[in-house]
């Protein structure tokens, strides 16, 4: 399967990124999502598309009893395992479709950012449902489907070249959307929000936390943070298997 990720040219521009050179405090959603965490100590918790695996880590410094990282991606998995490795972490290279999802095996798992890379996240939030424990808690942060409708994910622009509004387009017809990321063209999926809520609550899950990313006022000093503020663009859900 491809994946951009293994590009040499995007593997370099995604390391200059603030949250690949500063990790987890450098991420806009951060603030949001470390909250919709459960108690992670003696447990065990799965990240599907770790990238580097900050949140490996942290579920770790958790006090996880062990932790897997899945990543499609042989670059993005070496990386983790030089940055973020423990004795209670594994990672794998291993697509979030192809990964086995045992029954009742894991009491947390997180998904940062990856999925609207899958095309058919019904399909994974079926497989989450199955091989969470009972009670167990799903916490994903996926594009925004205002973000990820429009036709190159990019914003309108003045004459003057400042942004001048988001494209909402194609709201509901779901799929592949090419877009252009870190000076190469991404292949991303847009996924209505009914897709998103309900493909959870028809397939197990009760619904904690939905939320929305803002960055916090800090980051309002990095260039462009302030447009983050213009439209959303990440979704950030905590979801329980009942
Ligand atoms: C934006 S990065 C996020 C990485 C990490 N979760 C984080 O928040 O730092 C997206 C990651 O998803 C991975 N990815 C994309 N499609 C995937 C797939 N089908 N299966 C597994 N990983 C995938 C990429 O290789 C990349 O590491």
């Amino acid at each position: 399967m491809h994946n951009e990720y293994d590009n040499e040219t995007f593997f370099k521009e995604y390391a200059k990124m603030s949250r690949s050179r500063e990790g987890l405090n450098a991420a806009g959603e951060w603030h949001q999502l470390k909250p919709l965490f459960p108690p992670l100590e003696e447990k065990s918790v799965l990240d599907l598309g770790c990238g580097y695996g900050w949140h490996c880590t942290f579920a770790a410094n958790q006090g996880a009893a062990y932790v897997l990282g899945l990543d499609l991606s042989q670059k993005m998995i070496e990386e983790a395992k030089k940055r973020n490795a423990g004795k209670q972490i594994e990672y794998r290279v291993c697509g979030i479709e192809e990964y086995e999802y045992p029954k009742n095996a894991w009491d947390c798992v997180v998904s940062n950012l990856a999925l609207h890379y899958i095309e058919n996240i019904e399909k994974i939030f079926q497989k989450v449902h199955r091989t969470l424990k009972q009670n167990g808690v799903f916490i994903l942060n996926i594009e925004h489907p205002v973000f990820t409708a429009g036709v190159g994910q990019d914003w309108i622009y003045t004459e003057a070249g400042t942004p001048q509004c988001w494209p909402v387009d194609d709201y509901f017809f779901p799929g592949a959307r090419k877009t252009h990321f870190l000076g190469c063209d991404v292949v991303k999926q847009h996924h209505t929000l009914t897709q998103i809520l309900m493909g959870l609550l028809d397939n197990g899950f009760a619904l904690k936390a939905v939320k929305e990313a803002e960055p916090p006022e800090e980051m309002m000093g990095i260039p462009g943070m302030k447009d983050e503020l213009r439209r959303p663009m990440m979704l950030l859900v905590k979801a329980l298997k009942k």
